[in-house]
């Protein structure tokens, strides 16, 4: 058989971004040159915060025909000081997501071999979640306006916009990501006491749903007691889906408590597959630590392993991801997981290992 190629596009984009793609294109390239099976044909794009300083633009015209020809966008964080981070999320990361109708946004979190969860009684396996989360509306829809700038009688309103389409293929993905589980448990999370309409539909397309899945347990919990029951019964959980403001947070509050936010992926999904799904760690651009040389790369592999898998890669991305842990369980971590070992050497270590384990 012959090796298959991929194309991916690459957006590192602001801050720590160029940094830990860098890390994960070397990783990458160490996998494929390892595994035969497949290669990989890289192609980057220098859309950032500094490009739009100097061209008013993120992405110039054309450019979205231009990331179709790829298979997968491999994207690093995108925000810089000096640009308020409205411009640029809604400049390149949604001007991405919304129109590639990336309706699936896909976050594991567990608690890697090797690294402590700041949760005392927690060990690996106690904490090994997806969650999914609606990525092409609700709170992040843009609908809203202001009126009266600079008044003191100035109103400003957000609307969130749920529809029946987008939250049932939405709920349906989720519930075939449990059904791919061992636990086959997914918990649909609302706001339904408050929030009467929009999240009051959620609930009913969940259930309806779930009709359609008898082998996977179901249950519902509010945002709020959600904080609270993910932080004391991390082991009650499985596959979370929740609306994109909800499961933005609750995705960062997982990641912490897996240990750091720099080792969580992202994958921004197409599930009809018309258009390239798009794969980030969930971190920021991280201005404090920017140019040091010390940014987790972690969170960019287990994205690359979760973009292999995307492709049909399974067998790497499984191989990458226990590379990771080995790595890890030899002590060889970045400070923000309690190391003391800088990017370079995280990601020369998870090469080697690479080689090791083919
Ligand atoms: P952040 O994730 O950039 O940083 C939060 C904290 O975590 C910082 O102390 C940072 O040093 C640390 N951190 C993040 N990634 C790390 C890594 N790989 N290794 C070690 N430590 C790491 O979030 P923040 O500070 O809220 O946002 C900074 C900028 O990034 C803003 O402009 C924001 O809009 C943007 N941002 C972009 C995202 C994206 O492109 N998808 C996601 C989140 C934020
Ligand atoms: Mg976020």
């Amino acid at each position: 058989v012959s090796a298959k190629n991929y194309k991916i596009a690459c957006i590192p984009a602001d801050g720590i971004g160029p940094e830990v793609i860098d890390a994960g294109v070397t990783v990458l390239k160490a996998l494929s040159a390892a595994s035969k099976s497949f290669t990989l044909d890289f192609e980057h794009y220098d859309w950032s915060s500094e490009t739009y300083k100097k061209t008013g633009k993120y992405i110039p015209d054309n450019g979205l025909e231009d990331l179709k020809k790829h298979d997968a966008i491999l994207f690093g964080a995108v925000g810089a000081p000096d640009v308020p981070d409205h411009i640029s999320l809604w400049g390149l990361r949604l001007a991405i997501c919304q129109p590639f109708q990336q309706y699936a946004n896909v976050r594991p979190t567990k608690i890697l071999r090797g690294t402590e969860s700041p949760l005392r009684k927690a060990q690996a396996g106690d904490l090994d979640w997806v969650i999914v989360r609606e990525n092409s509306e609700g709170e992040y829809a843009g609908q809203g306006g202001r009126s009266h700038r600079g008044q003191p009688w100035e109103v400003a309103t957000e609307t969130s916009i749920f529809t029946r389409h987008a939250v049932t293929r939405l709920i349906k993905f989720a519930f075939e990501v449990a059904q791919k589980r061992e636990k086959k448990h997914i918990t649909v999370v609302t706001k339904s006491n408050a929030q009467r309409n929009g999240m009051v539909m959620w609930d009913e397309i969940a259930a309806e749903v779930a009709k359609d899945f008898p082998d996977v347990k179901c249950d519902k919990m509010l945002v709020d007691a959600m904080t609270c029951r993910m932080v004391l019964q991390p082991q009650s959980l499985d596959t979370i889906v929740a609306t994109n403001l909800h499961a933005d947070i609750l995705s960062d509050l997982a990641a912490a408590l897996a240990g750091s936010i720099g080792i969580a992926p992202t994958s921004n999904l197409d599930p009809t597959r018309q258009n390239p799904s798009m794969f980030e760690p969930i971190h920021g651009s991280a201005f404090d630590i920017t140019g040091k040389g010390i940014a987790n790369p972690v969170g960019t592999f287990w994205t690359a392993a979760e973009m292999l898998r995307w492709l049909g890669e399974e067998t790497a991305a499984d191989k990458l991801l226990d590379c990771v842990e080995n790595v890890c369980g030899n002590g060889v971590m970045t400070k923000d997981l309690g190391g003391d070992a800088n990017t370079k050497q995280v990601t020369d270590a998870v090469c080697e290992e690479i080689k090791r384990c083919y």
